[in-house]
């Protein structure tokens, strides 16, 4: 099984995942987290070139290097643990791409960047994905104390049309479980646990 988290910085994936993986644990699931961009060595090395510049980056090379790390990442790590019988909870996945680069960047047409998404992932689509739905102020407020990274610092403008963005896949995507994120922590955690129940 293969779940993603989706949402802007600081909706609360982070927090969600570690809860949920605890849970499946305890009732005897094996369980694998990967955070997009990174979760592999090469992909780690990608996601310091993405995030940790304050260089200009084109947006057509960024959507690039964010499918290359996803393509080392699902080959080198995630198709073996799907293999192995493990639940695989990914921290972002291409719906990022499509939220950020697409809707965001305005890098390519939608089209295009689908069919790039399609490669980077070897054709793996989640089962579930979460989409922790939350204002740009409220996650600024959350992450007010985290330093910024390269695309956090991208601004409010941009996040107003990455939210749009995830709003769209929202609608369009049937495996997309869209969750109010400014509810507590726990009833988050209780409605996630209901739609895996309900699988
Ligand atoms: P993400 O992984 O999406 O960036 P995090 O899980 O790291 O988000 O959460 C960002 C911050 O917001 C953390 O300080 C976390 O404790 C806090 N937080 C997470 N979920 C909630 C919530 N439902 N209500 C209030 N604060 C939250
Ligand atoms: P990260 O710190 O992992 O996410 P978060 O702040 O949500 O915990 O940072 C990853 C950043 O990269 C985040 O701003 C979203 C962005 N991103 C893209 O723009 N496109 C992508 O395809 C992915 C996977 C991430």
């Amino acid at each position: 099984m293969l779940m993603s988290f989706e949402g802007i910085d600081g909706c609360g994936k982070s927090t969600q995942i570690e809860l949920l993986k605890e849970h499946l644990i305890r009732s005897g699931k094996k369980v694998e987290v990967f955070r997009e961009p990174g979760g592999s060595a090469i992909s780690e090395q990608i996601r310091t070139i993405l995030l940790n510049t304050d260089d200009d980056i084109h947006p057509v090379a960024e959507l690039l290097l964010f499918s290359a790390a996803r393509a080392q990442l699902i080959a080198e790590k995630v198709e073996p643990a799907l293999t192995e019988g493990y639940i695989v909870i990914l921290d972002r996945f291409y719906d990022s791409t499509t939220a950020y680069q697409g809707f965001g960047r305005d890098s390519i047409e939608l089209d295009y960047i689908a069919s790039i998404n399609a490669i980077a992932s070897l054709g793996k689509i989640p089962d579930l994905t979460f989409y922790l739905k939350i204002s740009w102020e409220e996650s600024k407020k959350r992450t007010a104390h985290m330093q910024e990274d390269r695309m956090e610092k991208a601004g409010q403008e941009f996040f107003e049309k990455v939210i749009e963005g995830y709003n769209y896949l929202a609608k369009t995507e049937e495996r997309f479980v869209e969750i109010d994120a400014s509810q507590s922590i726990n009833s988050i955690h209780e409605t996630i646990l209901m739609k895996i129940a309900a699988l």
